[in-house]
């Protein structure tokens, strides 16, 4: 790979430790995948946030980066607990300050505590064809195909050092070629609910794992449509960028022919609620909404449904969403409705990531395919799935 008289300089070390190991994983990602140069981002979303997936090594690998510091703006990926109202989730202060060390680490690179899955709802919203290095799945995917900024899926450590250094090696779907369809997917039902698009998601995923489709008969209202019809993709694949249809911005020249076919029938549908995830039932002491997290509209949608039914003892609702869209639910008296409901609305954090099992939580409801594969797989919690009026409905009485 091509490389700068600059990037040269800063491989070999001339600009210290932490600036040479980041150009080091941003080179060797563009050697492994055959990129011929680097390219300048705008911004990084940086995964490997929660002290859950990180660990005390983590803790350490971050801090011994030292004075550094990222050269674009950069957010996070949601930690494990609400950095505010950690107290009221019930969390301890020895997992609290674990937690803290490792958003203090990442502060001190200059990188924004906005520990979000959705930054485009938070203010930072890349142009159409902007180079970007993000890392969140579901985030990906809506940069991608609704925004048409160009990003690979990142994990953690490269969307860091991509931070650092300001670029991405130019692969994958930085490139005009592998934005097109590889598969079209003619869907056949009306879907009614948020959660309808994410087992859509799931249903594409887990058929094509890998791959860009292209969706012919979906007729999304509003972006919290895509934003969870692309978490579901994001999660059961490895997909990054679909298309749809008189929707997004890229569909007129994403599909060539030749292109594999499939169909999504309503009987698709029913199968994937049945055969992968359990219906919510009356078993549940926890729902969890919010993956990703909450659009304002989402959380009208929510309170619509709150609107005079109260949380039923010993059960919880939690809605998560980042800290921007929380103090405009606050001006909007939206925040209200929730806590005289009995629920609480958390910030920074994200569900499958919560100690939930420490909390003393066994059964937890979701309206997000995503939520429902992350969290049973993380938290070991038993998880069902349901859509958002379900979800309410299961633990609130009237
Ligand atoms: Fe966000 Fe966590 Fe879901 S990061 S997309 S709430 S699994």
């Amino acid at each position: 790979m091509y490389l700068t008289k600059e990037e040269e300089r800063i491989l070999k070390g001339e600009e210290g430790y932490a600036k040479q190991k980041a150009m080091e994983i941003v080179v060797a990602l563009g050697d492994i995948y055959g990129a011929d140069r680097l390219i300048r981002i705008s911004s990084a979303q940086i995964a490997g946030v929660s002290y859950t997936s990180l660990g005390d090594e983590g803790i350490e690998w971050l801090e011994s980066l030292g004075n550094c510091h990222v050269a674009v703006l950069a957010t996070l990926n949601p930690a494990s607990i609400d950095l505010e109202s950690w107290m009221d989730m019930g969390v301890s202060q020895e997992y609290a300050s674990k937690q803290f060390r490792i958003i203090q680490a990442y502060t001190r690179l200059g990188v924004k505590p906005i520990c979000s899955c959705t930054p485009y709802l938070a203010g930072i919203i890349p142009r159409f064809g902007e180079h970007i290095a993000w890392s969140e799945s579901s985030a990906v995917c809506f940069a991608n195909s609704v925004l048409g900024a160009r990003t690979n899926r990142e994990g953690g450590p490269s969307a860091l050092a991509s931070a650092i250094v300001g670029k991405t090696p130019n692969y994958g779907f930085h490139l005009d070629e592998n934005r097109k369809a590889t598969v079209l997917i003619n869907v056949d039902v009306k879907l009614e609910t948020l959660s309808d698009y994410s087992a859509l998601g799931y249903w594409v995923g887990k058929t094509i794992t890998s791959g860009v489709p292209y969706f012919r008969g979906l007729k999304p209202n509003r972006s919290e449509e895509l934003k969870a019809l692309g978490a579901g993709l994001g999660a059961a694949g490895s997909i990054a960028l679909y298309h749809v249809e008189e929707a997004t911005p890229e569909y007129k020249d994403a599909l060539i022919d030749q292109v594999e076919r499939l169909n999504f029938s309503s009987r698709d549908l029913t199968e994937t609620y049945d055969e992968y995830f359990k219906p919510v039932n009356g078993s549940v002491e926890l729902v969890a909404i919010g993956c990703p997290h909450m659009s304002l509209s989402e959380l009208e949608d929510a309170v619509k449904i709150l609107k005079n039914r109260h949380v039923k003892k010993g059960c919880k609702i939690w809605f998560f969403t980042s800290i921007g869209v929380k103090k405009l639910a606050e001006k909007c008296g939206l925040l209200r409705i929730i806590k005289n409901a009995g629920g609480e609305v958390y910030t920074d954090c994200c569900m499958a990531l919560a100690p939930l099992k420490d909390l003393g939580f066994k059964n937890v409801a979701v309206d997000s395919a995503k939520a429902a594969f992350y969290t049973s797989l993380l938290t070991k919690v038993n998880v069902f799935y349901g859509n958002l009026k379900n979800c309410i409905e299961s633990v609130t009485e009237g």
